[in-house]
Formats: structure tokens, sequence, C-alpha cells
């Protein structure tokens, strides 16, 4: 199959990369993790990956049978760069869970009709109704980086969104909605090897854009938007979560760690569950 935008990957990696990223990426085995403040240099093995994911999956599942009985509502939403790992997360949360109440909301860009809306308008069709778990990949928040990044959105739409997104988050708390801001954050050098391997894999290539392509020259101005959007939308009420998703296998255990805690479901397991990485998973301190 070929993309419209074929080799476009490899041709940046090999013209326009920084040096010491193409050095990295070449040097690096299988599981080395290429981030040098990342706080483990080599990925989790699979071993005790799978062994620790089976387990927190158990948990999960008690999960979606007592949100089922209780009623709640649990909205989960997913940001982070181009292949920071948002759809496998997302997939490992739910593999195990009946799907007709763990739905996956991954918007694309808005029609003309929804233009028009409120900007969050054709979101709020998707949020949970009780005894629902909702996924969101990516969320409202490309309002505050890949449209500003692209300038998809105007710079007053821009701050229009900022004025209102805190107050619309604490409005969908208030109303019993337990709602999760998980920030997946990955290096420069992390992020182009995973584009690279998506280009050479035809299992993978549908995961790129040309919005992927382009985006690799606009790394400090992701930078910039992410830090804005951080500083300012992370309240009491929604705070943030970041995950450092160098290792993409501690980042979805600890990921699903983080609701786990969170709730008190019958038959938990706490020591199942396990404790939280506290060094690849928490506060927005955690952003590099
Ligand atoms: P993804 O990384 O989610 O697979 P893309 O990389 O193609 O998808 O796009 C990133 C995000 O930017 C998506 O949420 C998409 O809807 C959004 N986007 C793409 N083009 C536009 C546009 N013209 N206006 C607004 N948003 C857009
Ligand atoms: P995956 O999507 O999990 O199949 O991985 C994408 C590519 O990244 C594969 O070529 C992996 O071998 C490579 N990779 C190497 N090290 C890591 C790591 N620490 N975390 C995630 N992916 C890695
Ligand atoms: C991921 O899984 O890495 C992202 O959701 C997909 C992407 O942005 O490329």
């Amino acid at each position: 199959m070929d993309l419209p935008f074929d080799g476009a990957i490899s041709a940046y990696f090999e013209n326009d990369a920084p040096e010491a990223i193409r050095n990295a990426i070449r040097r690096a085995d299988k599981d080395d993790i290429i981030t040098a403040s990342y706080p483990h240099s080599e990925r989790m093995a699979r071993k005790v990956y799978d062994r620790q994911m089976e387990r927190l999956q158990i948990e999960l599942v008690k999960l979606q049978a007592w949100t089922r009985a209780s009623g709640t509502r649990i909205a989960c939403l997913f940001e982070g760069r181009d292949a920071a790992g948002k759809g496998g997360t997302i997939g490992r949360f739910r593999q195990h869970l009946n799907p007709r109440s763990a739905n996956v909301i991954a918007l694309s860009k808005p029609t003309e009709t929804e233009q028009g809306e409120w900007y969050f308008q054709r979101y709020i069709k998707h949020l949970p109704t009780k005894g629902e778990m909702v996924f969101f990949d990516r969320s409202w928040y490309n309002r505050g980086v890949v449209e500003p990044v692209f300038g998809f959105c105007t710079p007053a739409q821009n701050a229009h969104f900022f004025r209102q997104v805190n107050p619309f988050e604490a409005q969908l708390v208030d109303d019993g909605i337990h709602l999760f801001k998980f920030w997946l954050n990955v290096g420069r050098g992390e992020q182009l090897r995973r584009m690279l391997s998506r280009e050479s894999d035809p299992l993978k290539q549908w995961k790129l854009s040309m919005i992927d392509v382009k985006g690799l020259a606009k790394w400090d101005d992701y930078t910039t938007a992410i830090e804005d959007t951080l500083a300012r939308s992370h309240t009491d009420i929604a705070p943030w979560t970041i995950v450092r998703s160098d290792d993409k296998r501690r980042a979805r255990l600890n990921a699903i760690r983080t609701v786990l805690h969170a709730f008190e479901y019958d038959r938990k397991d706490s020591k199942a569950i396990g404790e939280i990485d506290k060094s690849v998973c928490g506060g927005p301190d955690l952003w590099d």
C-alpha cells in the first residue's frame, strides 16, 4: 500500500532529525529506552508486564461489573503527542471488558455542521450514561494543542476554549461523572522511533497521517502548546495525570492502576493492583 506521504518519516529521519536523536535511535537495542531523562533505562520485561497486566485486567472486569450495578459514570480522556501510545493504552483497558458499556470515542476533525456548534457540543453526546465507561482517544483538548499548532483554530477560539474548559469540566464532575485526564508524555527520539516502525509495518501504517508527518517539524510548537494547556487546565476538580510513556508497558500498567485506585468496587484486591510507579505516573511535575 502506498501512502501519500510514503517514505516521509524516514526522509525526515535521514535529513532533518537532530543528530543526537538520529544517533540514539541507531544505537538503541530493542529494549533500550532512549529518552535520557526517563527513570528506567530498559522497558519492563515482557513476562513481568504480562503478569501484572493480567491481574489489573481482572480488577477492571470487577470495576466494570460494579460500575454497571451502581450506575456509576466514568470518563477517561487520553491526550498526548502523536505516537504517545493513547490507542494502545485504551486498548489494554478495554481488552477484557464488555465493549457495550466501555466505548471508545475517537472523533475526526469537525464537520462543517460541527464547526457551527458550541465547541464542546459534539463531545457531550458521547459522555457516559449510568453504568458506562467512556474512553476518549483525543478530546476537546484538540483546541488547546493540535488546532493552534496547525492553525486549525484562531487565537481567539483558543482563548475562548481556555475560558470555558475548566468550568465545563467542573460541571461534568459536579454532575457526578468521574473524569480522568491522562497526558501521555513521550520523548522526541522515542516518538520518531515509533513513527519509523509504523511506516515500515503494513499493520501499523494506518496510524500515520499527514498531521504526524508535518508535526515532526513542530516539536517545539507542540511543547509550548502542551505546557500552556497543562498549566491552564490542571485544576483540583479535574487534575491531569501525567504518564511518562517512553515505556509503553509501564505507562499502561500505571494508567490502569490510577483508575482502579480511585474506586471502592466489590471484591477489590488492592494487592493485585499494586502501587503506582510515581516516577512515571503522577502530577504535572512529571512533565518534561
Ligand atoms: P490521530 O493522531 O488521532 O490518529 P491525526 O494525527 O490525523 O489523528 O490528527 C490529530 C488530530 O487533529 C485529530 O483529532 C484530528 O481530528 C485533528 N484534526 C486534523 N485535521 C484537522 C482540522 N483541519 N481541523 C481540526 N482538527 C483537525
Ligand atoms: P509496539 O507498537 O509495541 O509493537 O512497538 C513499536 C516499536 O517500538 C517496536 O519496533 C518496538 O520494538 C519498539 N520499542 C523498542 N523499545 C521500546 C520501548 N521501550 N517501548 C515501546 N516500544 C519500544
Ligand atoms: C497512539 O496510540 O500513539 C496515538 O493514539 C495515535 C497517534 O497519535 O499516532
